[in-house]
């Protein structure tokens, strides 16, 4: 009888627990399961509660797991059935793990939930399961660079939703389908974007029924098939196409005389087939940059009349296609033109390059026609290559055009004013000089719209555009680097950019940040700049990764292996056991732990502060009093009691503890703990010793700031504040930055504090909202000031003033005078110290060399830009005074006592320069 009643009592147990457990049971079997058919998972994978414990690379909302992201990790294994219990899923991404083997379980169609399907560059291998059919709500299918072989399962065509289809380079084979009223086909696709299928087996003729003028196509890749037949004049009813790549397949018939319909063509390849007839007429196809249709049996003809009309021209390839005549001399006066290659024709007469040829011309390659002369050459800088024609005469001709030359375009990364570091091991130096473990893959674009691939420019804008996507992405990326490896020459293949990322202010990225980095690459978030087309990304696999905690609980942890679902039931009881073992614990702590910070009696604070005595007081102000005390263990803590009539609501002041004690950076004043007890509102922070900048800048504190000092303080204050922008989750804007709001600790680090007015950002709210005007007049951001929109750029204006603030001393608005308009209107580039002496404090150094007070000034201007989207971001404005600081010889992150020898603390009363004007 008594085991009976237990066994009621377990049961009972388990229902109320299942109900406050924070995982979903059904998903923790699920992710079990998973575990159990693979290697190196993330070594947090412990203990029964994924969700409510954080599992790595697993998100959940409303305790049922909605994401697994695992890119890049090392996972070996096969994908299990029982991983379909995971029926609330929305994002599967296993990319760049190139131990995962085995075919994808039919089973995969029970995921109904799914949105986006991503498993590019793994091992998977079979054919692709029709029961993929079933995922309704599918946006994205990536299943690029795999080993899967046979027919692409006419079910896709149910995915009615889908934007993206890639399945370029596996070892498909047989035909596209199209429906025909019994089975589906790709042509149902009217949502779809994006049909990449290069690179594969696939036969067969393009079906006319697969495009119609309904479809926002705007990238066709087929390239690399075996496709025959005639290509369909229903593909120039597809306006909207930007790419199209049917090169390399056995296509045949001439090319539909509605194609140069498609008049927002960009980047057009149909080289390497069997098509004949008349060239094609790309008369009006105005935005095309890149044609690609040699090696074709078209029809005899002379050079075409549309060959000097297309004004976006950068490259015209037209190899074997049976051309003759004379190359007109408005070809090369095109605007944008770099390549021309024409060889294997029979082009004949005089080659006339001319003296108003693009500037950008690098390549006009001539060889195997019968041109007999060349006129304009002194004018032309860039490779011609003229062997095989009769101007080069017998072989032996030494004309440099006459031989044939190779040229290698390559690219890497500078590094930026910065002087190469020796790095340990296998890390790497990153462009700005830290050592460090990147994350590297390869970029490969599928199509571009330029071909001088030496040039600089490109790859520059790639870099830049990466580092945006990152940072509005909020990865914790420090820069990246970019290297050509392996110089292309036929434009059949793909350009492969080398790419490696590093990791900011850590050596190495945690598991989160690889996996969101890779699914931003593998999920197409990123969009490469105009230049470059379509792409896919291929990562390595990331080897170093920072250690995770450990979950605590380890020592309850169950490691069980199911592979059917027999032991299921035996599973959710253990599950749920455990379960409440845990929150019966947890519960208990509940009250302390709630938040990441200690909870302080007021009984406490009284004995700490002395009774909040008046020796005890180091600051006061409209909102209250900050006490100085200290604690049993002897740690120094400053405690800010409020006033009640300043004092905020209850949910307000639990936000800002909430928000405070998830924020962790040595340039941020850390909170200790809070007391809310008898109507009392307290913050305990930690005790910053030095005070304020402002107490310094204006002589109270009698630290003196030299012009290095300066910086150093302009440096901390710029990463803490980089840091609520970029790496608070959800981002926090500060909204009052100001120099009372600037501590400085014994070692002079500048700490950002005063978290009062700040605000999170939440995502449903975009990038900015909309807030009642909060902050302090003269630091005040004039945009928001009128549009009461409140961004991240708010905070980087006040800090511009700040900035003005440490040159100056000065307060923003003096004598009714505003800093930012008296700098404005005085400074003068081209004089000594931007003739702003009037304005510097003498306490700078006014006698030393300032060096980099220009570039401050600068950026300062920079900052106070009256448009927020003129201004830089925090992560720009710490890179730019790291650069100021190594260019004026100090080392950013030495540790200040080291670096200033000259450093002399004044506070203990007499001045060393007594003569110093403090204000
Ligand atoms: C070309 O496109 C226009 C619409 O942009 C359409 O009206 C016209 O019929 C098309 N011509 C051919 C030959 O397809
Ligand atoms: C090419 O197309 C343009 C307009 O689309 C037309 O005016 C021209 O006659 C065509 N040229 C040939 C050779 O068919
Ligand atoms: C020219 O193109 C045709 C058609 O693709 C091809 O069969 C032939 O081999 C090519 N000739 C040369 C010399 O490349
Ligand atoms: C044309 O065909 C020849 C011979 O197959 C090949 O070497 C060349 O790379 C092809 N040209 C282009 C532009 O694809
Ligand atoms: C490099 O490319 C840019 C952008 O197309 C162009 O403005 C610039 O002139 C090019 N530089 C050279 C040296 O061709
Ligand atoms: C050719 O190259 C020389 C030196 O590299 C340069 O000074 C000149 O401006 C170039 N001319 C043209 C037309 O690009
Ligand atoms: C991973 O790193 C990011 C930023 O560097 C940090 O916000 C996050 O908390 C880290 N995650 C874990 C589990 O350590």
């Amino acid at each position: 009888m008594v085991q009976r009643s237990q066994l009621f009592l377990l049961l009972v147990f388990i229902i109320f627990s299942a109900i406050a457990a924070e995982t979903e049971n059904q998903d923790y079997v699920a992710l079990l399961s998973l575990k159990s058919m693979w290697q190196n998972t993330p070594p947090n994978w412990v203990g029964p509660d994924p969700c409510g414990k954080g599992w790595e690379g697993i998100g959940c909302t409303n305790s049922r797991v909605t994401s697994i992201m695992l890119s890049s990790i090392g996972l070996t294994g096969s994908l299990s059935g029982d991983f379909v219990m995971l029926s609330e899923l929305k994002t599967l991404d296993l990319s760049y793990n190139k131990g995962l083997t085995g075919p994808i379980p039919r089973s995969i169609g029970n995921l109904k939930k799914l949105l986006n399907l991503i498993l590019v560059g793994c091992s998977f291998s079979g054919p692709i399961p029709d029961t993929i059919g079933s995922l309704r709500q599918l946006l994205y299918l990536s299943l690029n660079s795999n080993q899967f072989s046979g027919q692409i399962p006419p079910s896709i065509g149910n995915l009615s939703s889908l934007l993206w289809l890639d399945l370029t380079d596996n070892q498909l084979n047989g035909p596209i389908p199209i429906s025909d009223g019994i089975t589906c086909g790709l042509d149902m696709l009217l949502n779809a974007r994006h049909f990449h299928l290069g690179q594969n087996n696939l036969s067969g003729t393009i079906p006319p029924q697969l495009f119609n003028s309904e479809m926002p196509l705007i990238h066709v890749l087929l390239d690399g098939n075996q496709l025959t037949g005639s290509i369909p004049s229903t593909l120039g009813l597809v306006q909207a196409l930007e790419v199209l790549r049917i090169d390399g397949n056995a296509l045949s018939g001439p090319v539909p005389s509605n194609f140069n319909n498609l008049t927002n063509l960009i980047q057009m390849f149909l080289s390497n087939n069997k098509l004949t007839g008349p060239l094609p007429n790309l008369t009006s196809m105005n935005l095309l940059s890149y044609v690609d249709i040699s090696n074709n049996t078209f029809d005899g003809s002379d050079v075409p009349p549309w060959f000097p009309t297309l004004q976006s021209l950068t490259t015209l390839i037209m190899e074997n296609t049976t051309l003759q005549g004379q190359i007109p001399v408005a070809l090369f006066s095109l605007p944008h033109l770099q390549t021309v290659v024409l060889k294997k024709n029979q082009l004949n007469g005089s080659l006339v390059i001319g003296t108003t040829h693009s500037n950008q011309l690098k390549l006009i390659d001539l060889q195997l026609n019968s041109i007999s002369d060349l006129e304009g050459k002194e004018a032309y800088n860039g490779t011609l290559k003229l062997e095989d024609n009769p101007i080069c005469g017998v072989k032996g001709n030494l004309n440099s055009y006459c031989t044939v030359s190779l040229s290698n375009a390559s690219y890497s990364t500078q590094k930026v004013d910065c002087e190469p570091v020796p790095c340990n091991s296998d890390q790497i130096s990153s462009p700005y000089c830290r050592c460090a473990y990147p994350y590297t893959g390869s970029l490969f674009f599928e199509a571009l719209s330029f071909s001088d691939l030496g040039n600089n420019t490109y790859y520059n804008i790639l870099e830049e555009s990466l580092m945006y996507s990152f940072h509005s992405h909020q990865l914790p990326v420090d820069s990246v680097s970019l290297a050509l490896s392996n110089p292309i020459t036929a434009s059949s293949e793909y350009l492969e950019v080398k790419l490696k990322v590093f990791p900011y202010g850590q050596v190495c990225f945690n598991l989160t940040g690889i996996s969101n980095i890779g699914f931003m690459l593998s999920n197409q978030t990123f969009k490469p700049p105009p230049p470059f087309g379509p792409f896919y990304f291929i990562g390595d696999k990331y080897e170093k990764f920072t250690e995770s905690k450990k979950s605590s609980r380890s020592s309850i942890v169950i490691e069980v292996v199911v592979g059917g679902s027999i032991l299921l039931l035996v599973i959710l009881l253990a599950g749920v056991y455990v379960l409440h073992t845990k929150k019966r614990a947890e519960r208990a702590i509940e009250h302390t732990s709630h938040f990441c910070v200690g909870w302080f009696s007021l009984k406490e604070l009284e004995k700490y502060t002395n009774h909040f005595s008046v020796a005890n007081e180091i600051g006061s102000g409209g909102y209250g009093k900050v006490y100085q005390g200290s604690l049993p263990t002897g740690q120094l803590i400053a405690i800010k009691r409020s006033k009640k009539e300043s004092m905020q609501g209850g949910l307000e002041f639990k936000t800002e503890i909430e928000l405070l004690s998830r924020v962790h950076h040595k340039n941020l004043v850390s909170l200790v703990g809070f007391c809310f007890e008898k109507g009392e509102q307290i913050l305990v922070y930690e005790y910053v010793s030095n005070g304020s900048l402002k107490d310094s800048l204006s002589g109270k504190s009698r630290i003196r700031l030299d012009w290095m000092r300066r910086l150093r303080v302009a440096l901390g204050a710029a990463r803490g504040l980089a840091y609520l922008h970029e790496f608070a989750n959800p981002p926090i804007i500060h909204r009052d930055i100001k120099s009372n709001n600037i501590l400085l600790d014994e070692s002079l680090n500048a700490k950002v504090s005063d978290f009062g007015l700040s605000k999170p950002i939440d995502d449903n709210e975009g990038s900015h909202v909309i807030t009642q005007v909060k902050g302090t007049m003269g630091y005040m951001d004039p945009e928001y000031y009128m549009t009461h929109k409140l961004t991240e750029k708010s905070d980087v204006y006040s800090f511009g003033v700040l900035m003005l603030e440490l040159l100056t001393a000065r307060k923003p608005i003096e004598h009714g005078k505003y800093i930012v308009r008296e700098v404005q209107e005085t400074m003068d580039k081209t004089k000594h110290l931007y003739n702003l002496h009037e304005f510097l404090d003498p306490a700078i150094g006014l006698g030393t060399t300032l060096k980099g007070l220009g570039k401050f000034v600068d950026l300062a201007m920079r900052c106070v830009k009256e448009p927020g989207s003129d201004r830089p971001m925090m992560v720009e404005v710490v890179k730019e005074i790291e650069n100021i600081m190594e260019l004026a010889g100090v080392n950013p992150d030495a540790n200040f006592t080291s670096t200033s020898a000259s450093y002399e603390e004044t506070s203990k009363g007499n001045s060393p320069n007594p003569g110093y004007p403090y204000r």
